[in-house]
């Protein structure tokens, strides 16, 4: 094949010409259209969820939706108690919500409500109300993580006030990190958490082989990571899907130049959801409720905002290792006594705007 030939496959191969278009970003504009439970769901699959595995399933009757964690879409090395897994959770728990109200239900919701069935997350019990949109409910379809550089300068605290809203039971809340001081310590153990999973194969590895390369694997899979979704500019964004993929070594070291030179370097503002007892899973659905509000208003609000749980991932893999705690003593001595972290973010207002991510078909996750 001649060098023109090449890079004209890589081209069309690696999907220059249809980034965020074709059946993988379906569900990105047709969550409004179908006015049943079931279009709630449609709303509640476009939750952030962790490294995009979409570890859910939906059961729908008139009366009820029933929300059910997908054991096969975990990620034992990256996190081994299940801690995002069930923080995603309820992330697309919050997205059903609010799209259940938009659709003239009121849910009442029960986590967790079968002692025997530790999959059963959420039970969602509907009456009919009149419908009522709102700002979060309006921001689902543009809410995307900007992995991208923000501006330089603050977020009001007052806007972050509103974003976080009152604290939840069970130390539910946000806990922002906004000083220069707060936010270079939290910087410097992201990297060093970067750093630690980059040198941990199983962690390496299992995040390379869900990192989808080319456009074939997003048609196939409609899950994972991808290169459209790092927030390059977009000369930067088309050399890198026409150049050969990245080896896994060359993916962790540009996941760490960026963490040390866009990420921490230009976040506003650091934010950790709290709990009493992140083991819980009540509190981490709860968490996870939490922020996905506050990710869609942020949204609302023209904020960009991505999630960096490198830190957490590190605490829960030395914990299940039974190596010695590195990172849990110093973010816990960034938060208030009595909490301890379940997930973190960075927060500020974005210099170019998002793409979306793939998402599976919903007759592949409602059962
Ligand atoms: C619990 C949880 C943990 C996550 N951790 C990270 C993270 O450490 N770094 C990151 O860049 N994105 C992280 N994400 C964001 C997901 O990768 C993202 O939601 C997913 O790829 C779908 O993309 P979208 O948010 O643009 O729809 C996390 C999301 C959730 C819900």
């Amino acid at each position: 094949m001649t060098a023109a030939g090449l890079v004209s496959y890589r081209a069309f191969d690696n999907g220059v010409m249809d980034a965020g278009s074709g059946a993988p970003y379906d569900a990105w504009t047709h969550w409004r259209t179908d006015p049943t439970p079931v279009g709630a769901v449609g709303a509640a699959i476009l939750a952030a969820s962790p490294h995009n595995q979409q570890g859910w399933a939906f059961r729908v009757t008139a009366q009820a939706v029933d929300v059910f964690a997908d054991p096969t879409r975990e990620m034992p090395m990256t996190d081994p108690l299940r801690r995002e897994h069930h923080v995603g959770l309820g992330c697309a728990i919050e997205n059903l919500v609010l799209g259940l109200l938009a659709r003239g239900y009121h849910s009442e919701v029960i986590l967790m409500p079968s002692a025997a069935d530790p999959t059963h997350v959420a039970s969602v019990t509907l009456t009919s109300v009149e419908a009522t949109s709102s700002s979060l409910h309006d921001a689902i379809g543009d809410r995307h993580s900007n992995r991208g550089p923000y501006e330089h300068g603050q977020v009001a605290d007052a806007v972050l006030g509103e974003l976080a809203g009152p604290a939840g039971d069970g130390g539910v809340r946000v806990h922002w990190l906004t000083s220069t001081a707060e936010k270079k310590a939290f910087s410097t153990i992201v990297i060093e958490a970067t750093q630690a999973i980059i040198e941990d194969r199983g962690q390496s590895e299992e995040f390379f082989i869900r990192f989808r390369n080319n456009r074939d694997d997003i048609d196939r899979f409609r899950d994972g990571v991808t290169l459209d979704g790092q927030g390059l500019a977009p000369l930067t964004l088309t050399l890198a899907k026409l150049l050969p993929a990245y080896s896994r070594a060359e993916g962790d070291q540009f996941w760490l130049d960026q963490t040390r030179t866009v990420h921490t370097a230009t976040a506003a503002a650091f934010g950790v959801v709290t709990v009493t007892d992140a083991d819980d899973p009540r509190l981490r659905l709860a968490g996870g409720r939490l922020l996905q509000r506050v990710h869609l208003g942020a949204t609302s609000r023209g904020l960009g905002m991505q999630h960096m749980n490198q830190v957490t991932e590190r605490i829960d893999r030395e914990h299940e290792q039974s190596l010695p705690a590195s990172f849990a003593p110093r973010l816990r001595e960034l938060l208030p006594a009595g909490v301890v972290p379940l997930v973190a973010f960075r927060l500020g207002t974005p210099v170019r705007a998002s793409r979306p991510s793939p998402r599976r078909p919903l007759k592949d996750v409602v059962l």
